[in-house]
This record gives C-alpha cells, sequence and structure tokens, in this order.
C-alpha cells in the first residue's frame, strides 16, 4: 500500500488512554492507516513514549500528553493540545476507561464519582471539545463494554451502567453533528487481554466461556474495528460488538 492510498492519510487523531491495552493498540493502528496521533495517559508516561516511538517508526508524528479524563478540565484541554500540536483534529477515539466491579454494596460514592467522571463526564467534555475542533470528515469513536449489551453475572452495575451511558451520548451525537458531516460511532469490546482483563487473570476462564468463540480478544481486534469506522462515511450513531460473540 502506497501513502496515498492509506485510509486516514493527512488526518489527525487523538486517542485518550493511548499508553496501554485497547488504546495502545488503535494508535498504533491509525498510524498504519496514515494518521499522525496524539494520545493520552495519566501514570504511564514511558508507555506512552513508547507508543509515541511505535508511531513515529511508521513514518507518522505523534505526541503523548498527560491529561486525567476524570478532570474537567484535562479532560476537554487535551483536545486543544492534541489539535494545536499536529495541526488539526479529524478522529477523537474516547477510550480512556476504567473498571470498579464487585459487589454492589461494596461500592462507595468515591467509586460511583470517579467511574462516572472518567467513564461518562470525560467522554463527553471531550466529545464536545472535540467538536469544536473538527471540520466534516470528522470521527467521533468511543469504546464502551459488551457489558451495556449483557451483564452476564453480579459486581457489573456500576460498571455497565457508565458504559450505557455512552449509548445515548453515541446517538446524541449522532444528531448533533450528522448535519456537519462528523459521525460517532460505539465500539463494545468483549473481553480483550490487557493489563485492566488479562487473559490469566483469576475470572478470565469465565469470560471466555461467555463468548462464542471461546477465547479472550486482542486490542488489535478492537483497534481493527476502530481504523474502519475512522474511513467509513455512512455509518453514524450504532454500536459495533467486537466480542467474541458474547452478545450472541
Ligand atoms: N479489556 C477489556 O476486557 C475491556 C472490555 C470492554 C471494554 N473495555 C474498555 O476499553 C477501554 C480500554 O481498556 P483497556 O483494557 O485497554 O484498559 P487498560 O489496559 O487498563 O489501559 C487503560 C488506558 O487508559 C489510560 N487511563 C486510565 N485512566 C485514565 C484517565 N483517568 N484519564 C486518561 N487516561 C486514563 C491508561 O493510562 P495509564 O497508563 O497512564 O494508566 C491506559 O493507557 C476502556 O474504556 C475499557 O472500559 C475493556
Amino acid at each position: 500500500m502506497t501513502t496515498s492510498d492509506k485510509t486516514l492519510n493527512g488526518k489527525v487523531a487523538l486517542v485518550t488512554g493511548g499508553s496501554r491495552g485497547i488504546g495502545a493498540a488503535t494508535a498504533v493502528r491509525l498510524a498504519r492507516e496514515g494518521a499522525d496521533v496524539a494520545l493520552t495517559y495519566v501514570n504511564g508516561k514511558e508507555a506512552a513514549e513508547d507508543v509515541v516511538r511505535a508511531v513515529e517508526a511508521l513514518g507518522r508524528r505523534a505526541v503523548a500528553l498527560r491529561a486525567d479524563s476524570a478532570d474537567a478540565a484535562e479532560a476537554a484541554g487535551a483536545v486543544g493540545a492534541a489539535a494545536d500540536a499536529l495541526g488539526g483534529l479529524d478522529v477523537l477515539v474516547n477510550n480512556a476507561g476504567i473498571g470498579v466491579l464487585g459487589p454492589l454494596e461494596d461500592l462507595s460514592l468515591a467509586d460511583v464519582d470517579r467511574v462516572l467522571a472518567v467513564n461518562v463526564r470525560g467522554v463527553f467534555l471531550t466529545s464536545q471539545a472535540a467538536a469544536g475542533r473538527m471540520g466534516a470528515g470528522g470521527r467521533i469513536i468511543t469504546v464502551g463494554s459488551c457489558m451495556v449489551q449483557r451483564v452476564p453475572g453480579p459486581g457489573g452495575t456500576l460498571y455497565a451502567l457508565s458504559k450505557s451511558a455512552l449509548v445515548g451520548l453515541t446517538k446524541g451525537l449522532a444528531r448533533d453533528l450528522g448535519p456537519r458531516g462528523i459521525t460517532a460511532s460505539l465500539v463494545h469490546p468483549g473481553p480483550i487481554d490487557t493489563d485492566m482483563n488479562p487473559a490469566d487473570g483469576p475470572y478470565a476462564a469465565g469470560q471466555a466461556a461467555l463468548t462464542a468463540l471461546g477465547r479472550f480478544g486482542t486490542g488489535d481486534e478492537v483497534a481493527s474495528m476502530v481504523a474502519y469506522l475512522a474511513g467509513a462515511t455512512y455509518v453514524t450513531g450504532a454500536e459495533y460488538a467486537v466480542d467474541g460473540g458474547h452478545a450472541a
């Protein structure tokens, strides 16, 4: 494939939570498709710099920005910083997310506030800021969860609540931004082998058994759907499962 054939050639993408896991795989995949990439992180500076080097090795520009999605100013500010560093913004991938799972009675007010701040409020504020910087052809792609479609056991109430809010966000953004030629899509990963949910973790076998394919997915498998949506032109307001059949 020549440079000019690549779907995202000349585009700029921002991936929140791009230092590890699905976000890191997505940053590299978007760069393979020709995009320059900004990524955010909170604690993983070295990991973020590794991703920057991986993007640069593909001949694209990259910048790592420390921006905590739980902080309202930082969630919105990452957009301006990315657009200023790379000369605009075409694709936002709302990937940063946290999971606090456990017995209902053990979830504290601080847990509720933190999960909603990162998984919901931060996504809204980053999307709102991105809409202000994007022109026609802009793409907002958000990472939800298979637990929006099916909560397969106890302990997932708060996480499922937070991820379910992204359905309304995506449909609303599609309607708000469609007239400007900007699309919004939602991707629901199933169990994906990352630091958040390692395939050799204590609950892994049960999760794999809940999928039709009987295995965990990889960050690359989610990233390929994100890359498709970043290039798609007549897709908006909808949800896409990359879950090995978790919802089947
Ligand atoms: N893995 C799964 O099975 C699975 C399934 C369904 C959905 N998801 C969703 O997929 C997304 C990525 O998950 P993952 O498994 O790749 O997670 P992960 O391995 O824990 O990586 C999380 C990434 O997000 C960053 N991050 C965490 N909190 C942040 C915050 N407050 N502000 C900005 N960045 C933050 C981390 O940065 P630092 O390195 O600085 O900590 C890291 O780069 C999440 O939204 C998650 O809910 C995951």
